[in-house]
């Protein structure tokens, strides 16, 4: 039907006294208009279906009004008057026939549905939004709200006849197992004071609002079209229906839901365990309505795609209903079972009481730190062999030894421990129990009287071999369990479930790593409040950001073992202490990335790790060039410094080895090598020897260069001294345009644009000879990486050579962050180039992490400089330095490296490629082998530096670390250790997607909400 926006515009001026140019919205049976008023506000009007009942409409009206005055905060649209002071006017329309209408604020915003990411902190906001309306419709009273209707969840009992709609035998049954958990828990939520509720905050009807990167707010909660009375409890459930479909981590994102909620409006333990089953019902409900629907309606295809979601989750064995309870109370700080506060009495009240675990006193067996921080157990943090597990912790033994509770560890090693399909995905780490390694067969003895619950052999890789659960109750009768893990397995010859065992009954011993999994002999001892969802097969570590339920399901066994809690719970280093150090004793101006900063303890190739275990994928550190922890890096080191390290004051064949593996790479022209701390110093060295062999002072450098910190590094590193507040440009400079034929003057469809680039080098030349400077040479990052990882034209170095060369200049090529084979192709970026560098700076990944700058040069050059006066590095070219450098050359060689970054860069760059072609924000993929630029841009081709900004911290939280350059800081830059594999590529590039989509949703021009004022289950629409 044609609708007259001039009639409803002219009835909007007319009644309301706004004039306003509208637009209209979707909406089954009424008219919705977005109405656009003169005096820039936007209104929604809504204009009813003939004949709809008015007492729904007032419930809603008169709904707003009662929010409004009780809670004003709270996002929900205003209510505005017509100029006789009605809300809810009845207006004849076209036909004559009497309308009602009403006027509402339109909120800002996209509807949560489509919002993405959808962080947990803008759930934890939801969550105390819709808390906070509970409480503030709590007095609210209306005829409209006690009626009946197929939402209202406590009346949801109605698909129980309904269920032989769903043909799917299966599903058929999961329904009917949901039905009955409802009716199982109806009587008790009868019992629950009704309120009137919203009742469909679904996530159509939630908005959203937040700039790039800035934290997300809710600012809307519309229609109120289904409010009824009810228990609050159901609005929680309801809203928590939607925001786990298809949500990564549901568990999660439901925990921090019901937290908000309580921390608005106080949940009691009876409520939280309501929320889980009525979750359900409200997802069952659903499918089956639309299963109803789609019988009715068999052309909309719509009806089944909308189900696809609920039945997802419905079906996804993953998500651990059984915990569900206690993890929900423990998001509220309430106890994690009825009896858990009289267990925490009891065994506090006990403490030192329990018969003896080894029938010995354990308070002066030192503990053992198997930590992230503090061990190195397993050398490969994604394997631990068999060898390494029978030894693990020997250097605490062979005496009694205890392991930490909450202690995080990377002996957990196996995938099993992983949580998503990636090395870096979240993986469990948290020890939750304590450990006491002794000799196998040590007896262990009943700490209380108990009945077995579990016993058992579990031969699986590194398992626990015999196992034994034990069933304890406290006088009162709550019960608790124990766990005890590595056991020999003959346990399970003498014990059966029921059994009794009494306070002191010595009824297992310690096996050895042949009978208990593998392990150095221990038992592991483990407490439990609950069985609930972990049945025999206890989680022994726990995720580190699940602590909050971890440490309340399973909390510190030190009583039953008669010890303080503190001797055995670990404390990793408090990051925030961390920080505030280095705020306290370091400038300012030493820079922390992300805006929440990672703190790094281990590292294995190209992951590292944070002081709670989780995983990093290294896509940015070339330093670590042949990887993070090196076993033969360790190795030379470690030799070498057994034996003895001195300066090149004294021979040494380690000296000489590492220069002639060096010169093996270099053309015939390099001979001679000069070693030094850092780039920074090789590049210092260069401009001296540059300026001796020519006596003149002048350099020519492309723009945005860096070539190191000291003073005349930053004299020639533009990146540092045009920086607003940087120190200038010297007189002896002279700066040249970059030759990128992405953004600068001379694009990619000119074919002669390397030469136009290199003759902007004539005019600097001049100049400087004009100052009389003279010219001591040219140095450039072969590929600026600062400048934006740009790979210049084939032929731009050998053209700008050639006029240095014709000026008396010396060609520095500062190959620091391309050179020793990361460009797959070269082994050095002046190989692409086809040129010939009189100077090479080599350092950063030379040492792999230890301080090493190299410089080569020419014989002529090198004796130009030897004039008479003593070159000295104390510390370049030091024994340790000239064994570690030839070891990470021979490391690149021996395995293959050079030839893994063309690999993994030529899929890399296939993939960023395609990401290009998929993501208007990618401008420009660039790169070569593992040395790659994303330029990253605004819908009008601007660089994006806030999208930039966003996109490293996001894929921080996907635990991929990416770097970003550029002058206006808005080129991704990858630049991974050499040993990156393909399952790590195709894990940036999987989280790279996710990330640019998040991006995509932020452009302008898609930054309103569509406006419409939601019927039900969402338009679909926005
Ligand atoms: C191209 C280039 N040259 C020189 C340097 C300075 O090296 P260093 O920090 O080891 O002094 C850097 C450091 O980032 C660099 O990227």
């Amino acid at each position: 039907m044609s609708v007259d926006l001039e009639f409803w515009a002219a009835a909007l001026r007319n009644v309301w006294g706004h004039e306003a140019k509208l637009e209209r919205l979707d909406g089954e049976y009424d008219l919705n208009f977005l109405a656009r008023a003169t005096n820039g506000q936007d209104y929604v009007l809504k204009v009813m279906r003939a004949g709809c009942a008015p007492d729904l409409v007032d419930m809603q009206v008169k709904a707003l009004e009662h929010i409004a005055a009780a809670a004003p905060g709270l996002p929900f649209p205003k209510v505005f008057p017509t100029i006789d002071g009605a809300f809810l006017p009845e207006i004849a329309d076209e036909t004559g026939a009497p309308r009602l209408a009403w006027l509402l604020e339109r909120l800002p915003g996209e509807c949560y549905a489509k919002s993405n990411p959808k962080p947990l902190d803008l759930i934890v906001k939801l969550g105390r939004v819709l808390g906070a309306t509970g409480r503030a419709l709590k007095g609210f009273e209306h005829d409209g709200l006690a009626r009946a209707f197929k939402w209202d969840l406590m009346q949801g009992g109605w698909i129980a006849n309904k269920l032989d709609a769903v043909e799917d035998p299966a599903r058929r049954a999961l329904l009917a197992d949901i039905v009955q958990a409802f009716a199982a828990i109806k009587p008790e939520l009868e019992t629950l004071p009704k309120q009137a509720i919203h009742n469909d905050a679904n996530d159509y009807n939630i908005l959203v609002e937040g700039a790039l990167g800035e934290p997300k707010q809710v600012s809307g909660l519309i229609d109120l079209g289904d409010m009824c009375a009810a228990p609050r409890i159901c609005d929680l459930a309801i809203c928590g229906a939607y925001i786990v479909l298809d949500h990564p981590n549901p568990e999660a994102a439901l925990a921090g839901l019901v937290q908000g909620y309580h921390a608005a409006g106080r949940l009691s333990a009876q409520e939280v365990d309501l929320i889980w089953p009525l979750l359900r019902m409200r997802l069952a409900v659903s499918v089956v309505n639309s299963t109803l629907m789609a019988v009715e309606n068999p052309e909309d295809p719509y009806v089944t795609i909308s189900q696809a979601p609920a039945w997802r989750f419905l079906e996804n064995d993953a998500v651990n209903g059984g915990l569900m309870s206690a993890r929900l109370r423990a998001a509220c700080y309430l106890p994690v079972t009825d009896g858990a506060d009289r267990v925490h009495a009891y065994l506090e009240e006990h403490r030192g009481e329990f018969a003896d675990l080894f029938g010995r006193d354990l308070s002066d067996v030192p503990m053992g730190s198997l930590s992230v921080e503090n061990s190195t157990w397993p050398q490969n943090p994604f394997h631990m062999p068999l060898e390494e597990a029978a030894r693990v912790g020997e250097e605490f033994g062979p005496d009694w030894w205890l392991g930490y509770y909450s202690e995080p560890r990377l002996i957990y090693a196996e995938p099993g421990f992983r949580k998503g399909p990636w090395k870096a995905s979240d993986r469990r780490t948290v020890h939750l129990a304590v450990d006491v390694f002794a000799p196998a067969g040590t007896p262990l003895y009943a700490p209380m009287s108990a009945r077995v619950e579990v016993v058992e052999n579990r031969t699986g890789h590194l398992d626990y071999g015999g196992v034994v659960i034990l069933h304890h109750e406290t006088p009162e009768g709550d019960a608790f369990y124990t766990l005890y893990g590595h056991l020999d397995p003959e346990v399970c010859d003498r014990l059966k479930p029921g059994d009794p065992v009494a306070r002191g009954a010595a009824f297992a011993r310690l096996g050895d790593h042949t009978q208990n999994g593998g392990w150095a002999p221990h038992v592991h001892f483990q407490l439990a409040l609950t069985t609930d969802g972990m049945e025999a097969d206890w989680p022994g570590v726990g995720d580190p950001d699940e602590m909050y339920l971890w440490h309340k399901v399973c909390p510190n066994p030190a009583p039953m073992l008669n010890l303080p809690d503190d001797k055995v719970f670990y404390q990793p280093t408090d990051k925030g202490g961390v920080l505030q150090g280095r705020q306290d004793h370091f400038g300012g101006n030493l820079s922390l990335t992300y805006d929440d900063p990672v703190m790094l303890v281990r590292g294995w190739k190209h992951h590292l790790f944070d002081e709670w275990g989780r995983p990093y994928l290294d896509a940015y550190n070339n330093v670590p060039h042949v990887g993070h922890a090196h076993p033969r890096i360790q190795a030379v080191a470690a030799d070498q410094l057994k034996r003895m390290n001195s300066n090149t004051r004294y021979l040494h064949p380690a000296q000489t080895a590492f220069a002639d593996k060096v010169l093996s790479k270099m053309r015939e022209h390099l001979e001679v090598c000069f070693f030094v701390n850092s780039g920074t110093e090789a590049n210092e060295l260069a401009l001296r020897l540059a300026r001796a062999h020519t006596g003149k002072k002048g350099i020519v450098t492309p723009d945005h260069g860096y070539h190191g910190n000291t003073n005349a590094a930053v004299a020639i590193s533009a990146y540092k001294f045009n920086k607003p507040g940087g120190i200038g440009q010297a007189d002896w400079v002279e700066l040249v345009e970059v030759a990128d034929d992405y953004r600068g003057s001379f694009k990619r469809d000119d074919p002669e644009r390397a030469q136009k680039f290199a003759d902007l080098v004539d005019p600097a030349i001049a100049a400087l000879q004009e100052r009389g400077q003279g010219l001591a040479g040219f140095i450039a990052e072969t590929f600026p990486s600062v400048g934006g990882q740009i790979i210049p034209p084939k032929g731009y170095l050998p053209a700008v050579y050639e006029k240095i060369r014709a000026a008396g200049g010396v060609c520095i090529a500062d190959e620091v962050q391309t050179g020793l084979g990361r460009l797959g192709e070269h082994y050095f970026g002046f190989e692409h180039q086809g040129a010939l560098p009189d100077i090479v700076v080599l350092g950063k990944p030379i040492g792999n992490g230890h301080p090493l700058g190299v410089l080569v040069t020419t014989k002529e050059i090198a004796q130009s400089f030897d004039n008479g006066i003593e070159f000295f590095s104390t510390f370049g070219g030091s024994t340790l330095s000239c064994r570690i450098g030839k070891e990470v050359l021979d490391i690149v060689d021996d395995e293959g490296l050079q030839d893994n970054a063309q690999q993994m860069g030529d899929k890399l760059m296939t993939g960023l490629k395609a990401l290009e072609a998929k993501h208007g924000c990618v401008g420009d993929v660039r790169g070569m082998g593992l040395f790659l630029g994303v330029e990253l841009i605004n819908p009008d081709g601007s660089e994006g530096t806030e999208i930039c900004k966003y996109v490293k911290n996001r894929m921080r939280d996907h635990r991929i670390l990416i770097g970003s350059e550029g002058p206006k800081d808005n080129i991704l830059k990858i630049r991974p250790p050499l040993t990156i594999e393909a399952e790590d590529v195709e894990m940036i590039l999987w989280a790279l997607d996710q990330v640019l989509s998040e991006v995509g949703d932020f452009e302008p021009a898609r930054d309103h909400s569509c406006g419409h004022e939601h019927h039900h289950h969402g338009c679909g629409c926005c």
